[in-house]
C-alpha cells in the first residue's frame, strides 16, 4: 500500500520516471522514449516522440482486449425517458462510420471541427470520430448564444460544423440549428458544411449545398480507421472564459492528456475498468471532455451520459434513481447540483427511497464546495464526499483527496492536498512564497504535468501573458487561497473577473461588453453576487449617458434580454441596476470587489485609493442594503 506522501514524493523525486511509468498504461503506436521536453517554450511538451491515437485508446483497444461486449456508453435521458447502451464494439462501429462520413467531407488530420450539440450519444461519437481522424474538435456548450458560437468559429476556423436540430431543456425545446444559422451569419469564417442530426422532437430545414443530414451521411459512409498522430498534436480546443470578452482557446495535446487521465481515473477516483462512472456535467465543459468522454473510456469504464437536471426532471431523486438502477460506482457533479437537491429534499427522504449502496464516493468540482453541502451529502449518502480543484486549463485535478492512493482526513472547505504532478504554492504580489495560513495567489510550479494546456490556440503570446508572465517560473491559476499547516489547499475564489455561476465558468468582462454596447449606457460593471443555489450570480450596474431618461425596470428587462441573446441563457443574468456613478479609485479603476462585498452584506474596508467614498452608500442603497 502506497501512502499519499509516498506517491507525492515518488513523483517529486523523479517526475520524468513517474510519468514514463504512467505512460505504460496506454497504447502507443510508437512508445515515447522521453517524458518532458522543455525545448520549445512557452510550451512544455509531453512524450514528444510518441505516436498514438486517442480514439484507439478510448475504444478500439478495449475491443481488441476482449471487452467488446461491455457497455462503454450508457445514455440516460430524463428529457425523453429513454436509455441507450453502446458496447465498446458498438461504439467502435458508430464512431468508425461517422469518422468515414467526416473524412468524405474532407476532414483530415489537424483540421478543426466545431461541435455544437446537446447531450446525445452522437455528440460523443462526434468527438471520438474527430480523434479517430486526428482532427481537432472544439465543443461549444449548448447554453451559449449565437454570438459566442460565432467567436469560437472565427477563432478555430473549422472545416465542418456538427450540430443537432435541438436540445431539450425543461419546458422548452432549444432550436440549436437556428442558433447555428445565426452564428454563421455573424461569423466571418465559413465552414464548407454542417452535419445536422435531426432529433424527433424537432425537424429543421437544411440549407441545400451547405447542410447535410447526419444519418444519411453516416449510412453512406465507409468506416475509417484510427490515424496515428504525434503525442503533442492537439486533440481538442476548448474555449473558456478569461478576463477579457474574448474566450481563450485552451489547447489539449493527445499523449500527455491520455496518460494523465488514465492515471487520475485510477489514483484520484479509485475507479476500475468495468465500473460505471458518471460525471453529471455537459460535454461542453472540461469535466465533460475529461470525465464523460476520454477518462472513463480510456480506462475501460462504462461512462454514463445524462440528459436532464438534478431536480425538476422530474424530481430531486433523479440522480439516486439512476445510481440505483445502473449501479453507479463513482458520481461526479457540481456543488450546485447537490444544493438544488438538498433544497428540495432536505431530510434526504427521496434519496433514501433508493439504494445508493453501489457508490464508492461523490466527487464535487467546478466551484467552491461549501462545507454545509459537503457535510449534508456525506451524512446522507454515507460515502466520502470529495471536493477537488481544477480548471479547464489543467484538464484534470490539481488538488484532491486521491481515493485510489490513500483517503486522507476530509477538511470541509478544502479540496485536500496537491495531486502528484502539481506543486502548489501561494504567492504574494511580488512573487514571494507565502507561509501556511496566509492568503495569496494560488500558483503551480512549472512545468505543468501532462494533460495541462501547452498553449492557447494560435496564441503563444496570450498564453504567456495570461498564465506565465505574472510569476516567472509558475503557472498562475487565477484563483486565490492558502495552504494550511498540513498542506491542505483552500481555494477562496477567483482573483480576476471570472465568475462561476452554477458551476459554469463565465466572464464578467464579456457581460460588460454587451451592456456597454447599449446606446443609453455610459459605463457599467458586472459583479458576481453570492447566491444560495448557484453559488454566484452576475448582477449588472449601469450608469446612463448624460441627459438620458430611462425607466430603470424597462432598461433592466432590455439589458437582461441582450445578455441572454448575446451570451446565452446559461449566464443566469436577471438583475441590472441603474446607478448614478460607479465606485472607482483615483486612477479610474472600478472597485468591483468592494461592490461585491456590499452586495453580499459582508464587512469591507473602504479602499484608501477611492475617489469618493460617498458613492459606496449609493451602491449600497441600490443593492437595497445598508452601507458597511
Ligand atoms: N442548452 C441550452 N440551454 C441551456 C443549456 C443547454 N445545454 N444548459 C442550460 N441552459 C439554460 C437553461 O435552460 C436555463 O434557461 P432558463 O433561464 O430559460 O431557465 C439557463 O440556461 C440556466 O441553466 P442552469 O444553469 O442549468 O440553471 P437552472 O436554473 O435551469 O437549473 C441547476 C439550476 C442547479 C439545477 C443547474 O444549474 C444544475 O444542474 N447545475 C449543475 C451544473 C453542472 O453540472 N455544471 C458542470 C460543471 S461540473
Ligand atoms: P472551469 O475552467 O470551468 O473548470 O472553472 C475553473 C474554476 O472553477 C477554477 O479556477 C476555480 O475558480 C473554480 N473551481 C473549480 N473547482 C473548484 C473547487 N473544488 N473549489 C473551489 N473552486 C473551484
Amino acid at each position: 500500500m502506497t501512502t499519499y506522501r509516498e506517491a507525492y514524493e515518488d513523483w517529486r523525486a523523479d517526475p520524468q520516471g513517474f510519468w514514463m511509468r504512467a505512460a505504460g498504461t496506454i497504447d502507443w503506436v510508437r512508445p515515447p522514449t522521453v517524458a518532458g521536453d522543455a525545448s520549445r517554450p512557452p510550451s512544455h511538451r509531453w512524450f514528444p516522440d510518441g505516436r498514438l491515437n486517442a480514439c484507439h485508446n478510448a475504444v478500439d483497444r478495449h475491443v481488441a482486449a476482449g471487452r467488446g461486449e461491455q457497455v462503454a456508453l450508457l445514455h440516460v435521458s430524463a428529457m425523453t425517458g429513454q436509455e441507450q447502451r453502446f458496447t465498446f464494439g458498438g461504439l467502435r462501429d458508430e464512431v468508425a462510420r461517422l469518422a468515414g462520413a467526416l473524412r468524405a467531407l474532407g476532414v483530415a488530420r489537424g483540421d478543426r471541427v466545431v461541435i455544437y450539440m446537446p447531450m446525445v450519444p452522437e455528440a460523443v461519437f462526434a468527438m471520438l470520430a474527430c480523434a479517430r481522424l486526428g482532427a481537432i474538435h472544439s465543443v461549444v456548450f449548448g447554453g451559449f448564444a449565437a454570438r459566442e458560437l460565432a467567436m469560437r468559429i472565427d477563432d478555430a476556423r473549422p472545416v465542418l460544423l456538427l450540430t443537432a436540430s435541438c436540445g431539450l431543456e425543461p419546458g422548452r425545446v432549444v432550436d440549436y440549428k437556428a442558433l447555428l444559422d445565426r452564428a454563421l451569419e455573424l461569423a466571418s469564417h465559413r465552414p464548407a458544411h454542417c452535419l445536422v442530426l435531426q432529433r424527433p422532437q424537432l425537424q429543421v430545414a437544411l440549407e441545400p449545398g451547405r447542410d447535410l443530414d447526419w444519418r444519411q451521411a453516416v449510412d453512406a459512409a465507409q468506416p475509417a480507421d484510427c490515424v496515428p498522430v504525434g503525442s503533442t498534436d492537439p486533440l481538442y480546443i476548448l474555449y473558456t472564459s478569461g478576463t477579457t470578452g474574448k474566450p481563450k482557446g485552451v489547447v489539449r495535446d493527445t499523449g500527455g492528456y491520455l496518460v494523465a487521465l488514465d492515471w487520475s481515473m485510477r489514483h484520484v477516483y479509485g475507479a476500475r475498468p468495468g465500473e460505471v462512472y458518471w460525471a453529471a456535467s455537459d460535454i461542453g465543459w472540461v469535466v465533460g471532455h475529461s470525465y464523460i468522454v476520454y477518462g472513463p473510456l480510456v480506462h475501460g469504464c462504462t461512462t454514463l451520459m445524462y440528459e436532464g437536471k438534478p431536480v425538476g426532471t422530474p424530481d430531486a431523486s433523479a440522480y439516486w434513481r439512476i445510481v440505483e438502477r445502473h449501479r453507479v460506482r463513482t458520481l461526479f457533479t457540481a456543488p450546485t447540483a447537490i444544493r438544488a437537491i438538498k433544497r428540495e429534499d432536505p431530510a434526504g427522504e427521496k434519496m433514501r427511497a433508493h439504494d445508493t449502496g453501489s457508490l464508492r464516493a461523490l466527487f464535487l468540482a467546478g466551484e467552491r464546495a461549501d462545507p454545509d453541502t459537503v457535510q449534508w451529502a456525506a451524512a446522507q449518502l454515507k460515502v466520502p464526499v470529495i471536493d477537488h480543484w481544477w480548471q479547464t486549463e489543467t484538464g484534470w485535478p490539481m488538488a484532491a483527496n486521491c481515493l485510489g492512493i490513500e483517503m486522507l482526513p476530509v477538511k470541509p472547505g478544502s479540496p485536500t492536498r496537491p495531486v502528484p504532478g502539481y506543486e502548489i504554492v501561494v504567492l504574494d504580489a511580488a512573487g514571494e512564497s507565502l507561509p501556511a495560513g496566509t492568503q495569496g495567489a494560488l500558483a503551480v510550479r512549472l512545468p505543468l504535468p501532462p494533460g495541462s494546456l501547452p498553449t492557447l490556440w494560435n496564441d503563444d503570446e496570450g498564453y504567456r501573458r495570461a498564465y506565465l508572465a505574472e510569476h516567472p517560473g509558475y503557472y498562475t491559476t487565477g484563483d486565490g487561497g492558502y495552504l494550511d499547516a498540513d498542506g491542505y489547499v483552500f481555494v477562496m475564489g477567483r482573483t480576476d473577473d471570472v465568475i462561476n455561476v452554477a458551476g459554469h465558468r463565465l466572464s464578467t468582462g464579456e457581460f460588460e461588453e454587451v451592456l456597454a454596447a447599449h446606446p443609453q449606457v455610459a459605463e457599467c460593471a458586472v459583479v458576481g453576487v453570492a447566491d444560495e443555489l448557484k453559488g454566484t450570480v452576475p448582477v449588472g450596474l449601469v450608469v446612463l449617458k448624460a441627459g438620458v431618461q430611462a425607466d430603470p425596470q424597462a432598461l433592466e428587462r432590455e439589458l437582461v434580454a441582450r445578455i441572454r441573446d448575446e451570451v446565452g441563457p446559461v449566464a443566469s443574468f436577471h438583475r441590472c441596476l441603474v446607478v448614478q456613478r460607479l465606485p472607482k479609485t483615483r486612477s479610474g479603476k472600478v472597485l468591483r470587489a468592494t461592490m461585491r462585498a456590499i452586495a453580499d452584506g459582508r464587512d469591507y474596508a473602504v479602499p484608501a485609493t477611492i475617489e469618493d467614498p460617498a458613492v459606496l452608500g449609493e451602491i449600497a442603497s441600490a443593492f437595497g442594503r445598508a452601507a458597511g
